[in-house]
């Protein structure tokens, strides 16, 4: 008897497995769903929304790996992705060669070494960021520093000129935003729509101008680095890049490389004020800062979903997904695999860790990464510095909601005193 009641209400509660990536609700914690994915339907199918999904770390990484199969250059988000190629000279966008050719081009500038260059300042821009705020009492988290963080980074080094990280952010969050409830259809081909890139707004604005400049006078920078760069072409020739593919690379590489890491680091001090005994390991060994930083993409990866266009039929899990399908490589679901990951619900800064697919991996394997983390171990470090124990402010913790980044906008952090 009791095992049957407990059965009946196992089911009731589990009720019908759906996942809806737009959903406010279920992007406010997915792991559930993604369990259940994982568990009862490891190819998903939903067919409302026209989409399959892979959420086991196995084939979430071999669809990464695959890209002949799963493209890229129709699209990446579900929204996005249609029979057509999106035509958008980004290079997360398209598939090898052209993909090829052009992260050749910027991989230099990513290489650890140079990235290692910058500890001296992003130390200080955590600082200068940091030190006003002590004994000022509560203060957010993202809006007054690591929110400005990762732009003030990534604009310098793109070659804006100083003192645009707010303005910045603020574009780039409202062009992101996705209101609940609107159909993504139509949000996808607005995107699509705006596939021209020369259609500038907020900062972008500056963009022919400093490109005009560059030109003339290059500076250490990477819009002096794309307006001199040799493309080697198809045929064996050699040409500059367009003004669509500098621009195309500097949106991707601003954008790519801001909103991401404030959201790891907005992850970073929940997650640490949730798991105060986690932070007590970092207090006595700082030496494992870098560590806490790849459990935490692990255990919330900011870039959860890569959307895919199938490229030609693929049978997995025993059912022939056709070519022109959309799929959903749920990397986030992969991270907390038990089939991967031992206990992977629990947030342990020692955990050891082979491989997390926070930064995707094979072609597209993001190219900030040593950027990412530099900036994940700095910005923490210093906090910890300055703030050994804070609390959260929970009930008043704001999320954004896009449908390529997940976490947070607003985070109230209260330092102990
Ligand atoms: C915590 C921070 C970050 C996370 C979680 C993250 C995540 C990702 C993921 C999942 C991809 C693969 C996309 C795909 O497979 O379609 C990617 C690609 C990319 N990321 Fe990041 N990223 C982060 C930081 C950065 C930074 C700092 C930059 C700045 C340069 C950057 C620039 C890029 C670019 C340009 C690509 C496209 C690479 C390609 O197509 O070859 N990302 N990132």
């Amino acid at each position: 008897m009791l095992s049957r009641e407990t059965d009946e209400m196992t089911t009731a509660q589990a009720g019908e497995l759906y996942y809806d990536p737009y959903d406010y609700g279920i992007d406010a914690d997915p792991y559930p769903v993604w369990k259940r994915l994982r568990d009862e339907a490891p190819l998903y199918h939903n067919e409302k929304l026209g989409f399959y999904a892979l959420s086991r770390y196995d084939d979430v990484l071999a669809g990464l790996l695959d890209h002949e199969t799963f493209v890229s250059s129709h699209g990446i988000t579900l929204e996005m992705i249609s029979d057509e190629p999106a035509g958008i000279p980004m290079m997360i966008m398209m598939d090898p060669p052209e993909h090829t050719r052009l992260r050749k081009l910027v991989s230099r500038a990513f290489t650890p070494r140079r990235i290692q260059a910058l500890e001296t300042r992003i130390t200080e821009i955590c600082s200068e960021l940091l030190d006003p705020l002590v004994g000022a009492g509560q203060f957010d988290y993202i809006v007054d520093y690591a929110g400005l963080i990762p732009p003030t980074v990534i604009l310098a080094l793109v070659g804006f000129p100083p003192g645009l990280a707010s303005e910045f952010r603020a574009t780039v969050d409202s062009s992101m935003h996705f209101e609940e409830g609107r159909d993504p259809t139509a949000i996808g081909a607005e995107r699509r729509e705006n596939r021209s890139v020369t259609d500038l707004s907020g900062i972008f604005t500056m963009l022919p101008d400093l490109m005009r400049q560059r030109r003339q006078d290059p500076k250490e920078d990477l819009i002096s680095a794309l307006v001199h760069a040799e493309l080697d072409d198809v045929d064996g020739a050699s040409r500059t890049l367009t003004d669509q593919e500098i621009m195309g690379f500097v949106r991707l590489l601003s954008t790519a490389g801001s909103e991401t890491v404030v959201r790891l680091l907005g992850f970073a001090g929940v997650e640490l004020a949730r798991h105060p005994d986690q932070r007590e390991l970092l207090l006595a060994d700082p030496g494992l800062i870098a560590n806490a930083v790849e459990e935490t993409l692990r255990y919330e990866a900011p870039s959860p979903i890569q959307g895919r266009w199938v490229a030609r039929d693929v049978e997995l899990h025993g059912t022939v997904v056709p070519r022109g399908s959309k799929m959903a490589l749920l990397n986030a679901s992969a991270d907390r695999d038990e089939r991967h990951f031992p206990d992977p619900d629990r947030y342990q800064v020692r955990r050891e860790i082979d491989r997390h697919l926070a930064f995707g991996y094979g072609t597209h394997f993001c190219i900030g990464g040593a950027l990412a983390r530099l900036e994940g171990r700095v910005a923490l470090t210093e906090t910890l510095k300055r703030f050994p124990r804070w609390e959260i402010d929970e009930a008043a913790v704001q999320r954004i909601h896009t449908t390529t980044v997940r976490g947070y906008t607003n985070v109230p952090f209260t330092p102990a005193v």
